[in-house]
């Protein structure tokens, strides 16, 4: 049977580190408390030439690399991101003319950190619908450019990168099933009122609401549950249980979470993949840059369930069953 699957991953992280220790430096915070509260110990913060689409071009051209897919053969661009470099053009246009995809199509997908569970939903019907169609989806965030470095609740949290996948048809293997929800009334509590800009002309300073705004605690719950509840939907509906996963890929938001979810559903440590302590909360771009470290340190196998799971602001949640 031919499903849509990924044919090839890839991933770029800035090269700036950002410690625990200089935080201690910036904001009233230690490595302790930061450690201990989220298992966050670095991130990485881009820099002049790491705008949001350029690490999301380089994460693509190591996916289609990977995937053995020429840049012309795509016929589809989806970033998931939160932090474009600009509002208009979206950042996959950007994409499209850094690689020179000149045969696709291209748009920007907002679901905060479920966007590229998302994106890679609406690149399997695409599939789908036209085998031939190959879909170079992203998860691209600069969310350093979004964060208020005065404020010790999210500061600690978030991190830059990039993670890209191909997707095109296969035979035996690729997306069995996903489910995806959405809870707007809940919106206030992980929210950005106006974009910021990476212009140095057009940054307002003073104007808070262009930072992400967060209910630390309450989204801390919400996600727990959602996930728990979106991955166990589907295994239902699969007729699976949580041992026939070889690999579980959450969002990679704070190490609690995956802790409480892992103990939720009754999986072992060792099928939750876990890099938050090196790049704490990149949003979208988490999963795909999970999943491009997970394939390159020989974590799946061909045949392998692999489970992908989601949440994020909106709220947004979702899962996601593979075949590797
Ligand atoms: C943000 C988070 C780490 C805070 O941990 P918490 O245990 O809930 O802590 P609280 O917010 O209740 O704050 C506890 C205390 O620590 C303080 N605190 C907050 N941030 C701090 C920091 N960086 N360093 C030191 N102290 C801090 C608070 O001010 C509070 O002090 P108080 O008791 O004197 O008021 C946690 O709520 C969390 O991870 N939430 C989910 C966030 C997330 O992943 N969001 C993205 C999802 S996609």
């Amino acid at each position: 049977m031919r499903r849509a699957a990924v044919l090839g991953t890839g991933s770029c992280l800035p090269e700036r580190l950002l410690t625990n220790a200089e935080l201690e430096q910036m904001v009233e915070t230690s490595d302790e408390w930061i450690t201990a509260r989220t298992g966050i110990r670095t991130r990485r913060i881009a820099g002049e030439n790491e705008q949001n689409y350029q690490l999301a071009a380089q994460a693509a051209r190591r996916a289609l690399d990977a995937a053995e897919v020429r840049a012309e053969e795509i016929g589809l661009i989806i970033v998931a991101t939160i932090s474009p470099h600009m509002l208009v053009p979206s950042c996959a246009c950007f994409v499209q003319t850094e690689i020179g995809a000149a045969k696709a199509f291209a748009f920007d997908l907002n679901a905060a950190c479920s966007g590229f569970l998302y994106g890679l939903d609406v690149a399997a019907k695409y599939v789908a619908a036209d085998p031939n169609m190959k879909v170079l989806v992203i998860g691209s965030e600069t969310l350093s450019a979004r964060v208020d470095w005065e404020d010790r609740n999210t500061c600690i949290l978030f991190g830059d990168g990039a993670g890209a996948c191909v997707v095109g048809s296969a035979e035996g293997r690729g997306i069995i099933g996903s489910r995806l929800y959405s809870d707007g009334s809940l919106w206030n509590l992980l929210c950005m009122d106006s974009p910021a800009s990476r212009n140095p002309d057009l940054i307002a300073p003073a104007s808070k609401g262009c930072f992400i705004q967060m209910a630390g605690r309450d989204v801390f719950k919400y996600a727990v549950r959602a996930m728990e509840n979106a991955v166990t939907d589907l295994l239902t509906q699969q007729q699976l249980s949580i041992q026939d996963i070889a690999l579980i890929i959450p969002h990679q938001a704070n190490i609690r979470i995956l802790d409480n979810l892992a103990e939720r559903l009754g999986a072992q440590p060792s099928q939750i993949f876990c890099n938050v302590d090196k790049y704490g909360n990149t949003s979208a771009a988490s999963i795909p840059i999970a999943l491009d470290e997970a394939v390159r340190e020989g974590r799946l196998h061909r045949g392998d369930k692999l489970l992908l799971c989601s949440f994020g602001g909106g709220f947004t949640w979702g899962s996601m069953l593979l075949e590797w």
